[in-house]
């Protein structure tokens, strides 16, 4: 990985604001999920152009001209329609035309599931330099009427530039792997696609919007992530205390703190970022690493535990060098 950039829209909802338009208030927010304010992207932008703005800054960071690159990949599961991807887009307005772009579908877990891709594409092709973007316009997809969702999510989007060079790389990927159970996709649904009908006179119901299982969803995400976290040490013959810093998926406090203590890991060395920005899917993981970069939290020599949970069910978890 050569660079690390985010891109965070600057309008922020907080617990109050949401309580003018809502049955909630600003204690039941932070109590359940750790939230304190989330940010919303502007009325004029979309999934894309977060996303292309973070692209710029992470190109300008690893020195490099769109013309060298060989592919630009998105994650995302708020796409700008559901076809052109948000990888197309974004490679037409940075004027990289040839790429192969297309987009990833894995919700939260959308940061890992492209890193394994990625690995796999560049042991392939040893000269992909790989743009990789992840970004969400989740305040577009949810139903400001569900006291139960509206609260969790925000919008923020972050890019990298990876290629197999290793020199000047800010960090390596050491290992990922990913998982995933279809029979559990009821339990999180972004709607929008074709499976919401939209008969001639009729409105969208609620089937167009975020729908969640909060109780279900919270159980399995625990568990998976601590598993899969897991399942990766042992893979790699590692020990909890062999990791410098564990930055999970900011979908949830308590999640975060479950995942942390089952993982015997100490508080000081889980980040988290996610009262600022609630639930940012895809983007969550990598805006977690860049501020964690930026406070100082990761060092030359660290390595660092990831790990995800997501609709689909998706799930997984890497190990970084940074
Ligand atoms: C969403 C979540 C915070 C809800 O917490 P919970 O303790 O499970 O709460 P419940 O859904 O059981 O609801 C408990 C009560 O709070 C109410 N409630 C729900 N949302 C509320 C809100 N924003 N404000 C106030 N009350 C709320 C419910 O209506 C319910 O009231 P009732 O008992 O009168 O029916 C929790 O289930 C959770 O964290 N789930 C995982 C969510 C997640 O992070 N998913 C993404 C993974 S990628």
């Amino acid at each position: 990985m050569h660079s690390l950039s985010a891109y965070i829209p600057d309008a922020v909802l907080t617990n109050n604001d949401l309580a003018r338009i809502v049955d909630t208030n600003d204690d039941w927010i932070v109590s359940r999920t750790g939230i304190r304010q989330r940010r919303k992207l502007a009325e004029t932008d979309n999934a894309s152009d977060l996303g292309l703005r973070a692209a710029v800054q992470a190109l300008d960071e690893a020195h490099l001209n769109t013309t060298a690159l060989t592919h630009v990949i998105a994650a995302t599961c708020t796409p700008d329609a559901l076809s052109p991807s948000v990888a197309c887009i974004i490679a037409g307005q940075l004027g990289a035309s040839g790429v192969m772009a297309f987009d990833i579908g894995a919700a939260c877990s959308g940061f890992l599931y492209g890193l394994s891709l990625c690995r796999a594409l560049i042991s392939q092709e040893p000269e992909a330099k790989i743009l990789f973007v992840c970004t969400e316009a989740l305040t577009r997809r949810v139903n400001w009427a569900d006291r139960s969702t509206c609260v969790l999510f925000g919008d923020a989007a972050t890019a990298c530039v990876l290629s197999a060079n290793a020199d000047c790389a800010m960090a390596k990927l050491d290992d990922v792997v990913c998982h995933s159970d279809g029979t559990l996709r009821n339990l999180i649904h972004v709607g929008g696609g074709t499976s919401c009908a939209y008969a001639m006179g009729t409105t969208v119901d609620e089937q167009f919007f975020i729908t969640m299982q909060g109780r279900e969803t919270y159980k399995h995400a625990v568990r998976n992530m601590v598993r899969v976290c897991e399942e990766l040490l042992e893979r790699n013959h590692l020990t909890v205390d062999e990791v410098q810093l564990l930055v999970p998926h900011q979908a949830n406090m308590r999640i975060i703190e479950a995942v942390g203590s089952r993982l015997a890991i100490t508080e000081d060395k889980v980040f988290t970022n996610v009262a600022k920005y609630g639930n940012t899917s895809s983007a969550s993981i990598p805006l977690a690493l860049t501020e964690a970069r930026l406070e100082g939290r990761i060092h030359p020599g660290d390595r660092v535990l990831t790990t995800a949970f997501g609709a689909g069910l998706t799930w997984g978890a890497a190990l970084l060098q940074f």
